[in-house]
């Protein structure tokens, strides 16, 4: 049977949003080479470069630190546009109004991206701004990614067909797995834009002890011992304060909770014996966090080599991304058999009818 023209333009809306989230998933990596190399004030003007108009900026100029700033802003424009087209995209082909209203947020959220990145340059780098913007991009990426789950051919309004049981539904597990990992963007994102990611050069000790250095004489030490390596003169040779410590300590401590979650998330799947589409991204997290947690340890062991640091940002984005592709398809297919059971003892029982509107027991003739 031929596909009908409204299908064939959802299913190009659908392309053109996994289009746009790979483009993002490269703004990402970009973004994050400027601050690996430590490019970002190599451009001091915004939204100018040089006083020249963003896209007029001769490339025979784009070197050094330059190609890395000035490009992750030409990238960023661009992804603005496309998100845009996405919206409007959006609100012609899709009648669905909770689509239409998800895909604007992307707009909005790619705005106030482009400013926080504006600002950052213009207010000097504060730890609190860049923080912000390296936390606001990922958001950007997952709304951008549900878009794309949303407007594919296979989802279907078709109501939930698997039962889900468990005193912890797996409904509510995705969302805590995906907390959880969503804090753990922010506290790496603090770490390493107060330029603690080095704070303790080894792993899994910390200055060769189980106990985290956070005690004044343990931090003392640190400092004494981070001095002699060589580690502090990327932060202008400032000793690490107790704040950033505990960041650091704290980002090394939370990957074990964010372990442990993943781990129980793809078990319960398991169990469940749950479709494809659950089943998929589960296992995707699984490898993701594997690479995330080697591509950590690596950062360390490098000494923050400016790819490997990257890379374990983007392979933190993508685990992000993966963990509410599943949360969205777990919180779609799989129903919990209580919610819609009928109370025997609260009171009369209520029935759905198709227009929405909960109908009285007394009013169907129950
Ligand atoms: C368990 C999952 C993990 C996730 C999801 C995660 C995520 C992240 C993210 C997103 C950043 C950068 C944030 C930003 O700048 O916006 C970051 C930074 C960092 N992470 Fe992780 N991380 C994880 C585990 C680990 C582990 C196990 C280690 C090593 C012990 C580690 C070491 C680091 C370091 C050193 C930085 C700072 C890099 C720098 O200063 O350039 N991470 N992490």
């Amino acid at each position: 049977m031929g596909m009908t023209i409204s299908n064939k333009r959802r299913l190009w809306l659908h392309r053109y949003a996994i289009f746009a989230a790979l483009w993002i998933v490269a703004l990402i990596f970009f973004g994050a080479q400027v601050k690996s190399t430590s490019s970002g004030l190599s451009v001091p003007d915004w939204p100018n470069t040089y006083g020249h108009f963003m896209f007029s900026f001769p490339w025979e100029k784009m070197v050094g630190g330059i190609f890395w700033e000035h490009s992750h802003r030409m990238i960023a424009s661009i992804a603005g546009l496309f998100t845009f087209a996405l919206t409007v995209a959006t609100y012609r082909i899709d009648d669905r109004k909770w689509v239409k209203r998800l895909s604007l947020s992307a707009s909005i959220a790619v705005l106030v991206q482009g400013l926080l990145g504006g600002l950052t340059v213009l207010f000097y780098l504060p730890t609190w701004l860049s923080s912000s913007h390296g936390t606001l991009a990922q958001i950007y990426l997952c709304i951008v990614v549900s878009v794309a789950v949303v407007t594919s051919p296979r989802w279907s309004d078709a109501p939930a067909t698997s039962p889900d049981g468990g005193r912890i539904s797996l409904r509510s597990l995705v969302l805590a797995t995906t907390g959880v990992i969503f804090l753990q963007l922010i506290f790496g994102a603090v770490m390493r834009h107060s330029d603690a990611g080095l704070a303790i050069p080894d792993f899994p000790t910390m200055f060769g002890s189980w106990v985290p250095p956070l005690s004044d004489a343990r931090l003392a030490a640190a400092n004494h011992e981070l001095r002699d390596l060589g580690l502090l003169w990327k932060r202008g040779m400032q000793d690490i304060s107790a704040a950033e410590m505990f960041s650091h300590v704290l980002h090394r401590a939370w990957a074990v909770v964010v372990t442990i979650m993943v781990l129980w998330t793809v078990i319960r799947v398991r169990r469940e014996r749950a479709e494809a589409a659950i089943r998929r991204p589960a296992f995707l997290l699984l490898g993701l966090l594997a690479a995330q947690v080697t591509l950590g340890i690596l950062t360390i062991l490098t000494e923050k080599q400016f790819t490997v640091a990257s890379l374990h940002l983007l392979n933190g984005a993508l685990t992000l991304a993966t963990s509410v592709v599943l949360s969205i398809q777990v919180r779609h297919l799989l129903r919990d058999p209580n919610r819609d059971a009928v109370p025997v003892h609260q009171g009369r029982p209520r029935v759905a009818v198709p227009s929405g509107r909960a109908l009285e027991a007394d009013e169907v003739g129950a």
